[in-house]
């Protein structure tokens, strides 16, 4: 039986570019997921009859909310419902089903790197048919539609078992409860060189994959143990729990330290690699060398020809504008375009679709192809465990050979994370209304050559997106962009990535903050950080 139940509005349901965030207790209010999931139902015109694909990252809240949703896509009209396995689906294989099996589009559970728990983060966001997160034109009538709702439908119904696959029926509405890594696993085994990767594992090539309890373990597993060859614990933190064991699945220096630690010892694994909370992050690590993403974005474009799924050529590069230029210098030696995009997926979703890029990556671990539409950590995984079986080098030498080619982009981002909101945007305002008088201009030792406001015209569709962060480029080349957080939850986050380019080979083993201090010296004086945030030093240094 279908009941349509009253309700009242929320005001915050407004989803950012990674869908709806919040902390569980706020999910858990009267009404709020119902609202929230009714809202996006109503926003999809067409939805009659078609298919919806639903999974999440197994965190704190999944479960209940998973069946909520099923019971209101079976009153909504939806034919059917592809569900993962115990409600598991890695945010790139949600991407890959909504797009394998036709659907009209997906619901997404997750608050990817954040941490999971009663108290902790819950996320809900839209997928639309290619599989990648719902454009503006779908959150904003999402957002429209939660202030003014006045009743949801759902189907009255016990919870349905999603740990036995099969197909139910729920109402009318067939549930396809699929393993959440067949596809995804087979998806890889048509792009990448299983045979290759497993004739490395099997001459003794060592790796350490950490899962940091979230998503990707069991994909990880199958992929990397059962279908790759790699030893048995290869895979670490491979059991997904709802509070990812109470840690932080983000895949940087910082969380991911007892990995890093490994990989710097004397018996170090000849690779590590670890992916955040829902999988599309990825941080790679060579015995002795951290791979920054810039870096890892430039070094697996120049060496994608060595897969399969790449074998004939990258149509064009897209990273994302604070992201290093290294992957600009291999787009020009390959004779192929480079796009600049805004911070955030979705600006490579138009790119991808038009068949004008084939890889993409961010600086904070994000790197994927058009092979989805979402980035996707174990993908960057394999790509380069492809390369590293097909060039039988070690990652440092890839590396080092990498910047004796095309020389090197020593890069670092500071992150200055919980000032007040008002000093941050004090700061970028007064940025902004300083550009015209910042070239020629000298705040400790280095001289501005060009100042601006980046801004995106997309090449696709045409739109624009302004103020998406204040780059200053120093003369020698050498850039620091400024730009605030859209992704924190409390006060606000400044973000300033600090690059110089080196031609030569300038010392392979020097440490970025070094090669960069009066780099970061220059941006703090001209921001004026100290003064204006009362931060001597940032939170994080990645
Ligand atoms: C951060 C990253 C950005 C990424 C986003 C979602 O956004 O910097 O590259 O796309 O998370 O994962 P920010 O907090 O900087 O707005
Ligand atoms: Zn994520």
């Amino acid at each position: 039986m279908i009941k349509t139940v009253p309700t009242t509005p929320y005001d915050d349901q407004k989803p950012g570019t990674s869908g709806l965030r919040k902390k569980v207790p706020h999910f858990q209010q009267p009404n709020y997921v119902e609202n929230f999931v009714q809202s996006i139902f109503d926003s999809l015109q067409g939805r009659d009859g078609q298919t919806l694909v639903i999974g999440g990252d197994g965190r704190y809240f999944n479960r209940e909310v998973i069946q909520i949703a099923l019971r209101m896509a079976a009153a909504n009209g939806f034919a059917r419902t592809i569900v993962g396995r115990g409600g598991i689906l890695s945010t790139p294989a949600a991407s890959n089903l909504i797009r394998a099996r036709a659907a009209f589009g997906g619901i997404i559970l997750s608050a990817s790197h954040n941490p999971g728990g009663p108290t902790e983060d819950f996320g809900i966001k839209y997928n639309a048919s290619n599989g990648g997160p719902a454009p503006e034109r779908i959150t904003e009538a999402i957002f429209a539609r939660s202030r003014e709702i006045a009743e949801y439908r759902i189907l009255a119904a016990a919870d349905l078992d999603l740990d036995a696959l099969g197909t139910r029926d729920l109402g009318g509405m067939t549930v396809e409860v699929v393993d959440p890594v067949e596809d995804y696993a087979a998806l890889m085994e048509r792009l990448f060189d299983f045979d290759a990767i497993r004739d490395l594992f099997r001459g003794g090539f060592t790796m350490a994959f950490d899962a940091m309890h979230a998503v990707t373990g069991p994909y990880a597993r199958e992929i990397l143990e059962n279908r790759l060859g790699a030893a048995a614990g290869t895979v670490m933190n491979g059991e997904p729990l709802p509070d990812f064991g109470g840690h932080h699945p983000d895949p940087n220096l910082v969380h991911a330290r007892e990995l890093y630690d490994r990989m710097m010892g004397d018996d170090a694994p000849d690779f590590g690699a670890a992916s955040d909370g829902d999988g599309d992050r990825n941080l790679i690590i060579g015995r002795g060398i951290f791979v920054t993403p810039s870096d890892s974005l430039a070094l697996l474009a120049a060496n994608a020809h060595l897969a399969p799924g790449y074998a004939g050529g990258l149509k064009g590069i897209a990273r994302s504008m604070p992201t290093s230029a290294a992957a600009d210098r291999v787009a020009e030696r390959l004779g192929i375009p480079l796009y600049e995009t805004p911070t955030g997926w979705k600006f490579f979703g138009n790119l991808l679709d038009a068949g004008r890029a084939t890889l993409c990556g961010e600086e904070s671990a994000g790197t994927g192809s058009d092979h989805v539409r979402e980035k996707d950590g174990l993908w960057a995984v394999l790509l380069w465990l492809n390369i590293l079986a097909a060039r039988r080098q070690s990652v440092k030498e890839i590396v080092h050979e990498h910047w004796r080619s095309f020389g090197r982009d020593y890069y670092t981002r500071h992150d200055y994370e919980g000032i007040d909101t008002a000093p941050a945007e004090a700061l970028m305002a007064d940025l902004r209304a300083r550009l015209p008088e910042l070239p020629g201009s000298t705040a400790a030792s280095m001289t501005v050559e060009r100042a601006d406001d980046f801004a995106y015209h997309d090449p696709v569709d045409g739109s624009e997106a302004r103020a998406q962060g204040i780059r200053i480029y120093f003369r020698g080349g050498a850039r620091a962009v400024f730009r605030l957080s859209g992704t924190g939850t409390s006060g606000a986050t400044l973000r300033v990535y600090l690059e110089r380019y080196a031609p030569g080979p300038d010392g392979l083993d020097r440490d970025p903050q070094e090669a960069l201090a009066d780099v970061i010296t220059e941006a703090n004086a001209i921001a004026g950080i100290r003064a204006r945030t009362g931060r001597t030093a940032p939170d994080v240094v990645t």
